[in-house]
């Protein structure tokens, strides 16, 4: 099975607080992506607005460090309410990266961009609570899917199943009903949905029709 997981990326953010109850119905996961503007050119939030936002929701907070220097803030995000932080493998120092997320009682995940190559993450996969595959280029939401990054999510579910781990596979980037169903046969367990939700008049019903989409994927895989 799979979840969504709404990217608050693309809501308003003078109103997150009622963007995570818009979607509380339909999912136990909101997606919070953190942008320093140095590992990516975008800027967004950080502790300060996840401790906020705790404070109106118990869902999930599943936080993607798009950061230089994401092991600095661990800490901070573990205080302000986060669940489970995701580190990039670009950044180095993977290892202690995922260490410290664990110790501090997060979920530890780790991303890969999608020209970083599966043997990239190999290494960690037995380290990570999450392996995060981008299907976009980060820092922006509303983006196209990129297929071809398919292969090497298939590939780590076909490695992760064949060790015998649990991590969650998660993919962010351009999906929506066309390509759930596409990510799920490759395994997916949680999708990220940014602009396919928040950009919707009714974010609830867009997050239905996605998993709907999704699970039609499934069984006519
Ligand atoms: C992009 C972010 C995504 C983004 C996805 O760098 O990591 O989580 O919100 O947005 P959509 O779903 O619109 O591609
Ligand atoms: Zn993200």
């Amino acid at each position: 099975m799979f979840r969504i997981a709404p990217s608050l990326l693309s809501a308003d953010f003078g109103n997150l607080a009622e963007a995570v109850g818009q979607v509380a119905s339909e999912t136990d996961w909101v997606h919070v992506d953190v942008m320093d503007a140095h590992f990516v050119p975008n800027l967004t939030i950080g502790p300060p607005v996840v401790e906020s936002l705790r404070k109106h929701t118990g869902l999930f907070f599943d936080c993607h460090l798009m950061m230089a220097s994401p092991g600095d803030y661990l800490q901070a995000f573990r205080q302000a309410g986060a669940d489970g932080c995701t580190v990039h493998v670009e950044v180095g120092d993977t290892s202690e990266l995922l260490a410290q997320a664990r110790s501090l009682g997060l979920r530890a995940g780790l991303a890969l961009n999608p020209e970083t190559p599966y043997e990239a993450v190999e290494p960690f996969l037995d380290q990570a609570d999450l392996i995060l595959c981008m299907t976009v280029h980060p820092g922006f939401g509303g983006q196209s899917f990129m297929e071809e990054v398919v292969p090497k999510m298939a590939r780590i579910r076909t490695e992760l199943d064949r060790r015998g781990l649990s991590a969650e596979l998660e993919v962010d980037g351009g999906i929506d009903e066309q390509t759930a169903p596409v990510v799920v046969r490759a395994g997916a367990s949680v999708l990220v949905a940014g602009s396919a939700v928040f950009c919707m008049h009714r974010p609830w019903e867009a997050v239905r029709r996605i998993r709907e989409a999704g699970m039609a994927g499934l069984s006519a895989g």
